[in-house]
């Protein structure tokens, strides 16, 4: 009975005794009518088969790769406790931050074997898992977070949520990040300073593939490798959004910031599938409600953050140079070439963004 998945029994009145069947294992139990008062279903009325759902208490892991000062855990801690309040105490989550539970590629096996509840990710290892996904980060898709908010609220970015069902997890929305720009210890007034120079990326496709076509050589590290690489000079400069410049304290390595606004960078909310499908429907909905006010509120955090970090940034005093479309020429449509026919996605998200 105790089992984690076991939400929808079968209670048959067998004399004194009950048997329940755990539809997701299918084991069969006899428990005491005694054991009944004591999980608290004994006030339920007995008589031919039915089906009850129990009130399992839960705590659901969530793993991700941002440090605990991060946004993205802030509001992971803060669906935690909102999960708590709305569900009486019976629901919650213990967040896991910083990698502890592995990388994404790892806590995305985990996921689908169920050994973890639930992460809070970038879509990059989900690109490089479904090409589909790498949609989402074609160049200049969307201006601004506010505007990239609403992209990934809109109809074709829940058609790609659903998705992730091939992956055996389940999608619960979508979330994002700061927009993208480039941090380089050179100045670089123009695009032609930075070609040949490394420069760290998230080690995905997308990106990869958007650095190579602007001659730069992409250098995938890790976010927590980030500050580390910048410092030993291993890279000429990195891939970045204001939140880290600003957080990190990059600005004390690397003190050229071009803002090129070139891509968004969404965080996908995802549970186990199996955890998701053992879940009664009250539960499921309960969770999808309560993430889906958390990532409203994390997109309305992002909007008026940018703005805030920008101005610490220029505080420092290291150079920030505003920039167009026209700083990466034509390697914006050289991408587009290249990614269309593997992310179908793409035409519907551009048309949805204009
Ligand atoms: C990054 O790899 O740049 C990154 C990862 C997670 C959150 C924000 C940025």
């Amino acid at each position: 009975f105790k089992q984690k998945t076991a939400y929808e029994i079968r209670l048959s009145l067998v004399g004194s005794e009950m048997c329940i069947r755990d539809r997701p294992k299918d084991i069969i139990m006899q428990i005491t009518r005694r054991r009944l008062v004591q999980t608290g279903l004994a006030g339920a009325t007995f008589g031919a088969p039915f089906v009850v759902r129990a009130q399992v208490a839960r705590e659901l892991k969530i793993g991700l790769i941002t440090g605990p000062s991060h946004n993205w855990t802030q509001a992971m801690q803060s669906f935690s406790e909102a999960l708590k309040k709305e569900s009486g105490g019976r629901l919650s989550a213990a967040v896991f931050p910083a990698g502890q539970l592995g990388n994404e590629a790892t806590m995305i096996q985990q996921m689908q074997t169920g050994a973890l509840d639930m992460g809070f990710l970038t879509l990059a290892e989900f690109s490089n898992r479904n090409a589909n996904f790498g949609a989402f980060f074609a160049p200049y898709l969307t201006r601004d977070v506010s505007h990239a908010a609403k992209v990934l609220k809109g109809k074709e970015a829940a058609t790609v949520l659903d998705q992730l069902s091939d992956q055996g997890l389940a999608g619960l929305g979508f979330g994002l990040g700061g927009m993208r720009h480039v941090l380089s210890r050179a100045a670089a007034p123009n695009a032609a300073a930075l070609k040949g120079k490394k420069f760290r990326i998230t080690p995905f496709a997308p990106l990869r593939d958007f650095y190579q076509f602007a001659g730069i050589v992409p250098t995938p590290i890790p976010l927590p490798g980030l500050f580390d690489a910048l410092a030993n000079g291993q890279i000429d400069g990195a891939d970045v959004d204001l939140e880290l410049v600003w957080t990190l304290k990059l600005f004390q390595q690397a003190k050229h910031l071009v803002l090129t606004k070139h891509m968004m960078f969404p965080v996908v909310s995802v549970m186990s599938g199996r955890v998701f499908a053992g879940m009664s429907q009250p539960d499921r909905q309960l969770v999808r409600r309560v993430m889906a006010v958390e990532l409203d509120k994390l997109f309305a955090k992002y909007a008026q953050a940018e703005g805030e970090w920008l101005t610490q940034i220029r505080g420092t005093g290291i150079e920030v140079l505003q920039v167009g479309r026209e700083f990466f020429g034509d390697v914006a449509s050289a991408w587009e070439k290249h990614w269309s026919p593997s992310a179908p996605s793409l035409p519907k998200l551009r048309a949805e963004a204009a």
